[in-house]
Order: C-alpha cells, then structure tokens, then sequence
C-alpha cells in the first residue's frame, strides 16, 4: 500500500512537473523573455510614442539610451510616468513591466541585461506615496 502510493504520489509530481511550464509562464518567475515584451510593447501603446523601432517619437528613442542602464529608473518610469507619459502600474503587473523593461534594454543594440518581477516590485515600493507623518507631539 504504502509503495503504491508512493508510486502515485511520484507520479503525480511527474504529471505536475510536465504541466508546470502551461500552469507558470516562464516570465512569471523573473527575468523575461524578449517575446512577451515585444508583444506588450506593442499592445500597451509603448511603440505609439517610442516608435515600432524604439526610434522615438513624442517619447525618447531607445537605441543607445543610456537612461536605459538603470533597471530601477526604467521600472519607475515605466510604473509611474512622467513628463507626457502616463504610468501603466495600475495596467501592468510587475511581471509585464519586467517583461517590456527587459524589451526595451536589450534590443536595438542595447545590451543591458533583463529586469526581473521583483526589481519591479521594489520599485513600485519606493515610488508608492509615503505614510502619512506622524502628528506633532
Ligand atoms: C503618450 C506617449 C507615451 C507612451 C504611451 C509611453 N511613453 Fe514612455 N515616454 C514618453 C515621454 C514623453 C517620455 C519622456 C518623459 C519625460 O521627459 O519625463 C517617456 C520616457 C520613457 C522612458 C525613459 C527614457 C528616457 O530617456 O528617460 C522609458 C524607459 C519609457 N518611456 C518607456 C515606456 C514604455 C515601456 C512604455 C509602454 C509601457 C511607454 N514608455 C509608453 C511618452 C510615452
């Protein structure tokens, strides 16, 4: 008894195991592939102001920008806005804004290295408004 359930236990994490990659989408854990960013950013408007190329427009171009290089900013930006942009953290999850950041940082030529879910989190912490000060004694 005590083998044969162990045998359906082990093949059950099998089972879990062949299913996990359809269940967790790779760029649900971290770095992202340059894929999914691309296709967000298509799909979240990115490419209207920075181009289809990354070459600019109303926005700054991408190739050789070099206030690409520092993955906190580019999630800040990304999360918050500024200037004409308008912030996407309340349409983005941290996993698509990993995934958009790391688009933009290593394509064109640019070869900064990929934005994880979590570098945008910490980011999203920093930006988000600070508690109330405590009242004067
Ligand atoms: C409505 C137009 C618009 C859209 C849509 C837009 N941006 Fe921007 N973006 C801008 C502008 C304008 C700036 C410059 C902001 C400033 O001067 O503060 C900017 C700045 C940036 C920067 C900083 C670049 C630098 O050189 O400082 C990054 C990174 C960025 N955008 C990424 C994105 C991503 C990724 C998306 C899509 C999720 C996006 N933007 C969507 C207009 C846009």
């Amino acid at each position: 008894m005590r083998s044969r359930a162990h045998a359906l236990a082990a093949g059950f994490a099998a089972t879990a195991l062949t299913l996990s990659p359809i269940a967790l989408p790779a760029w649900g854990q971290g770095a992202a592939p340059a894929g999914d960013g691309a296709a967000i950013y298509n799909s979240a408007g990115c490419s209207g102001c920075h181009g289809a190329n990354g070459e600019g427009g109303l926005g700054p171009s991408f190739p050789g920008n070099a206030n690409l290089a520092d993955a906190a900013i580019v999630a800040s930006q990304i999360i918050n806005g500024g200037g004409e942009m308008p912030g996407f953290g309340d349409t983005l999850d941290d996993a698509a804004i990993a995934a958009v950041a790391t688009y933009i940082r290593g394509t064109w030529g640019n070869t900064f290295p990929p934005v994880t879910a979590e570098e945008v989190a910490a980011a999203r912490a920093a930006s988000a408004p600070a508690a109330p000060a405590a009242p004067a004694p």
